[in-house]
């Protein structure tokens, strides 16, 4: 039988809008639409179907992950920013809808300042992809995918 198309939810936090122009020793020359558009590209092999959302508002990140629950999204791959650092709503709503996801940060947090060192995130996740650059969406990806498939007993 061929799998069943996943339905993935890709979420960028607070200013990876300005990717590509911010700070381009850390996070690249890439923009968010050519992640997206490399995504895109690995989502019909990986047999998943993916929507994108991107917000510099915690609360508006909150109603959309409660919106996934609703929509029957399979999994979500998450870069959530700086919120990955302070925001307790937001591993609750990830917490209680219990939606699988994969933590994704383009640059090494743990290379850098100690405020990065810690994910309110990670406990909770599937996995996480830290310090390969834009490439981390794609094995995030890749990861979420794997962690959906995976044979349960
Ligand atoms: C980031 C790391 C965060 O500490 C930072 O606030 C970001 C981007 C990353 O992708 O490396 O906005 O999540």
């Amino acid at each position: 039988m061929p799998d069943k198309t996943l339905k993935i939810l890709v979420i960028q936090g607070p200013n990876l809008n300005l990717l590509g122009q911010r700070e381009s020793l850390i996070y690249g020359s890439e923009t968010l639409e050519t992640v997206h558009a490399a995504l895109e590209k690995r989502s019909g092999p990986l047999q998943t179907s993916l929507s994108f959302f991107q917000s510099n508002h915690e609360g508006a990140i909150i109603d959309r992950i409660q919106a996934a629950k609703k929509d029957g999204v399979d999994g979500i791959l998450i870069n959530a920013g700086a919120l990955t650092h302070t925001s307790i709503g937001l591993r609750d709503v990830l917490a209680g809808t219990a939606i699988p996801f994969v933590e994704v940060h383009i640059s090494n947090v743990h290379a850098r300042e100690e405020f990065r060192h810690h994910s309110y995130l990670s406990a909770i996740a599937a996995g996480i992809v830290v310090g390969f650059g834009t490439a981390g969406y794609d094995l995030g990806l890749e990861g979420l995918v794997r962690h959906l498939r995976r044979p349960k007993s």
